[in-house]
């Protein structure tokens, strides 16, 4: 299949919607990152998404309005927690996983009861969603696996041949995924560390809002999540990554100590000269705004440039930066050295 990568104009989106209504599948940016979508509602479609991807079957997908009127039959159920939330964050990055609603086919849920929908404040996939006229189901344009694309080259670099159309709008402004809160429980609770933080939702909500324990930890093989995205491998370049805590001065000496072939640095800007093999900076040390917005194609580069052993200096873990952290701990499969204090591993 040639594949087609179309600056997003009116015409490209146009035809982004007939593709979409013929029942093809279509690579679009959002404020978060790359999607690529099908209608929610057409079975057909959703399935080539999941063989675009590699995905695995019983991982369910967002299901994306570009108006609230779209949640009928999307949704079974909008209740004055999901009415507050929308209110304060949508459109934006906001994912709410709420009683499905009758119109979804059932592979976009995965054969859940629930559904994840989120109303997107990038201008082209609100213009494709209403191109289309129909809520839009889509997961990141990444194949399974790696980590999710921020701008359209990293999308034609993992779905070229895969699909007939890859929109470019630029690079995503927010740069990880949205932030996804079930509202299925008696608090709600957040699957998905993202943009829109815990600290934030509880001010709206007037209420806790909880954290999967699974965003911070592994999670066995044979454990029952909440959200079967937790269970994959994820985010994850070519090169092995190791998650470093500890001050600069620690993670340079320990660096130092490694054996230097095609070994990376991944650090704060301004810290890359200071290092004793090559490095690439991902963001301002306590800036994750900015580390979030650059990771996923930092990753990316780590790989073209040939890197095979990759030390990571360690964000926070809390605000934004839970969100970096979080993918950062899955990109490393959760290899974590921590220099702090003056435990054993000093
Ligand atoms: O920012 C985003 O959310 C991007 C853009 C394209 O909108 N989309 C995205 O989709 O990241 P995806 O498929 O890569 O991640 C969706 C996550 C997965 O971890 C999935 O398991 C979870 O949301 N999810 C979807 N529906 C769910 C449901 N009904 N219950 C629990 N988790 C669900
Ligand atoms: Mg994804």
């Amino acid at each position: 299949m040639e594949t087609l990568l179309l600056k997003a104009d009116e015409n490209s989106i146009r035809y982004a919607g007939e593709l979409l209504r013929r029942g093809e599948i279509v690579a679009m940016p959002t404020e978060t990152v790359y999607g690529i979508a099908a209608d929610c509602t057409d079975g057909n479609a959703v399935a080539k998404i999941f063989a675009a991807k590699g995905r695995p079957q019983d991982n369910p997908l967002i299901v994306h309005i570009a108006s609230l009127d779209m949640l009928e039959g999307v949704v079974a159920a909008f209740p004055p927690p999901a009415q507050k939330l929308a209110a304060a964050f949508w459109p934006g990055p906001l994912t709410m996983i709420l009683p499905r609603g009758e119109r979804l086919c059932d592979a976009t849920c995965a054969g859940l009861s629930s559904v994840g929908v989120r109303f997107p404040s990038h201008p082209v996939a609100q213009a494709v969603i209403r191109a289309a006229g129909v809520p839009l189901s889509a997961p990141s344009a990444n194949l399974s696996g790696k980590p999710s694309p921020t701008n359209a080259r990293d999308v034609f670099a993992d779905m070229n041949g895969r699909l007939p159309l890859v929109l470019d709008g630029g690079d995503c402004t927010a740069g990880v995924e949205s932030t996804v809160v079930s509202l299925l429980g008696e608090k709600p609770q957040i699957l998905r560390p993202g943009y829109v933080t815990k600290e934030q939702m509880e001010r709206v909500l007037g209420t806790e809002v909880l954290i999967a324990a699974a965003i911070t930890h592994a999670v066995r093989a044979d454990e029952k999540v909440l959200s079967p995205g937790m269970k994959y491998k994820h985010y994850a370049p070519d090169a092995d990554l190791t998650l470093v805590k500890g001050d600069f001065a620690t993670f340079r000496k320990y660096v130092g100590g490694m054996p230097a072939k095609n070994v990376w640095c991944l650090c704060f800007d301004g810290e890359e000269d200071a290092l004793p093999v090559p490095a690439l900076s991902y963001g301002g040390e306590g800036d994750g705004a900015a580390q979030a917005h650059r990771l996923f194609s930092a990753l990316r580069e780590l790989d073209r440039r040939g890197a095979k052993t990759v030390y990571v200096r360690c964000p926070a873990e809390d605000g934004v930066s839970l969100a970096v952290y979080n993918r950062l701990l899955r990109a490393a499969a959760f290899r974590v050295v921590d220099l702090r204090g003056d435990g054993e591993n000093r």
